[in-house]
């Protein structure tokens, strides 16, 4: 259908829209406000008839991307997740082969050594590889969506020919943002950079910085002038072996135990002016945005946990005989299982449209939290549930149930708790009405 015929088309169809949900002056005086009826709804439309595209479509090199993934994962982690649990410890040549697959640089250009694919590829690589490890998801999903987003936007370009290559080729780098005392609060952190003539004077110490066991760079939001408030938190590039630099005992965690989480310490660490990224004291709006679109990333790795249980489930539950007959036959089941493949679909297309909506460039910040949180909720929602229809042997470690409730509780905390979600959907729904 050409463009003009849809718009007319969905003119029409607004007009009914209205007429079927007249406002109801005796609720408010106010003018109508319904959302739905409100104008900004139409220039969203898509050009040239592409205009009912259902969210599960993909590019043909999405799909081909897709199934490499999926069978990555089948063949290489797999046999890997256990005892990478039991030890809380990524294998290293997997690291190594996540590299060579092209996995820790999927939407990076291929200029710099990257695959050169969309961001939803990447969404859709996170979500296939946590089906069989959320850990291993982790460790593709920060690379691709802080690391090296962080470097192609901001990086001078003396910066991105350093650090690109390599980050694609075998170098891991973390992002170390959270401290003791500001985690929600992130931009009350305390660590400190002095300008002494060329360089800078590192000084505080960060928590929870995921990768840093592996990491080879740390990207560091530092305050470099106290007096602008979080208006002085500026970036950093430090590399490992700067002196000064200490990354402390791993925690011992519940769940993602696979990807080691430590301190980092800056103890007078001496950086040249030439590594800060982008510009003094933008910090906190880097950070900001590249959590936004990193929020989608963890939405597909908990989407992947939430349906990488459910599958393992489902199989089990057909084959397993009581009272006669195999338990998916009796409806209380039935319809348990039918609601939590629901939410998972809900969740799926939440994750894709966001996803959708950043790639192209339009506006994507709540549906990207919503997206974080909903998802994070139905991953819970879902392993708990698939435990419970297991019975006993779910809650065993013969099956891989339990340890996908325990990865999955991270999906509510970090890159903004479930709170900080709803704080930030709420933010948005505030102005538009
Ligand atoms: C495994 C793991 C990996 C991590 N990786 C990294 C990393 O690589 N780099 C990094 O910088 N950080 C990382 N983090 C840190 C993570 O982002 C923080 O843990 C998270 O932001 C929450 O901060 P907090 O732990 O201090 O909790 P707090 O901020 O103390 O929150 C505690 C509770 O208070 C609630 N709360 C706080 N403020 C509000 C509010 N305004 N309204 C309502 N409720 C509120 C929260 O929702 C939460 O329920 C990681 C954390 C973990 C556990
Ligand atoms: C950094 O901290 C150390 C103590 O750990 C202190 O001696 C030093 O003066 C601090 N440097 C700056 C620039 O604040
Ligand atoms: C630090 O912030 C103050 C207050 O905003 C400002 O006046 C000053 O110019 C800033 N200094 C630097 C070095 O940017």
């Amino acid at each position: 259908m050409a463009a003009a015929g849809v718009i007319a088309l969905l003119r029409r169809c607004r007009k009914l829209r209205l007429n079927v949900y007249p406002c109801v002056h005796s609720w408010t005086t106010q003018p109508c406000a319904f959302k739905s009826s409100k104008p900004e709804t139409l220039p969203n439309l898509p050009k040239d008839g592409a205009a009912h595209v259902p969210l599960l479509t993909f590019t043909e090199e999405e799909i081909m991307i897709k199934e490499m993934v999926k069978r990555f994962a089948q063949d290489r982690v797999a046999p890997l997740v256990q005892k990478m649990d039991e030890e809380a410890k990524l294998d290293e040549s997997l690291l190594k082969d996540l590299f060579e697959q092209g996995l820790m640089s999927i939407d990076l250009d291929a200029k710099y050594g990257g695959t050169g694919a969309s961001f939803f590829s990447t969404i859709l690589a996170v979500e296939e590889l946590a089906k069989v490890d959320p850990s291993v998801s982790l460790v593709v999903e920060l690379q691709n969506t802080f690391m090296n987003k962080l470097l192609t936007v901001y990086g001078t370009e003396e910066q991105k020919m350093t650090y690109l290559p390599k980050m694609s080729r075998n170098l891991v780098g973390s992002v170390c943002i959270s401290e003791t005392g500001s985690g929600s609060d992130a931009f009350s952190l305390k660590t400190r950079a002095e300008k002494k003539g060329d360089y800078y004077i590192i000084n505080g110490s960060k928590m929870w910085i995921s990768l840093a066991e592996q990491a080879g760079v740390f990207f560091v939001m530092a305050n470099a002038n106290l007096s602008a408030g979080y208006k002085g938190i500026t970036c950093f590039i430090v590399d490992r072996n700067t002196e000064g630099l200490h990354v402390e005992k791993k925690e011992n965690k519940l769940g993602i135990r696979a990807t080691s989480t430590c301190p980092v310490t800056f103890d007078n660490v001496k950086v040249p002016e030439s590594n800060i990224v982008g510009q003094f004291g933008k910090g906190y709006k880097y950070a900001i945005e590249m959590l936004n679109t990193g929020r989608i990333g963890i939405s597909a790795q908990m989407l992947g946990l939430a349906q990488g249980c459910f599958d393992q489930t489902i199989p089990y539950i057909k084959q397993r005989n009581q009272f006669g007959k195999s338990i998916f036959e009796f409806q209380g089941m039935q319809h348990q299982i039918a609601h939590v493949a629901t939410q998972i679909e809900a969740a799926r297309l939440l994750t894709y449209n966001a996803a959708r909506l950043a790639e192209t460039g339009k506006p994507f910040i709540k549906e990207a939290s919503m997206a974080k949180y909903y998802t994070a909720e139905v991953a819970t929602l879902t392993t708990s549930k698939c435990i419970e229809w297991m019975g006993g042997v779910g809650f065993t470690k013969d099956y891989p149930i339990e340890k996908y409730y325990r990865d999955c509780k991270i999906g509510t905390i970090y890159e903004g708790t479930s709170n900080i979600q709803l704080n930030t959907i709420a933010k948005c729904i505030a102005p538009e009405y």
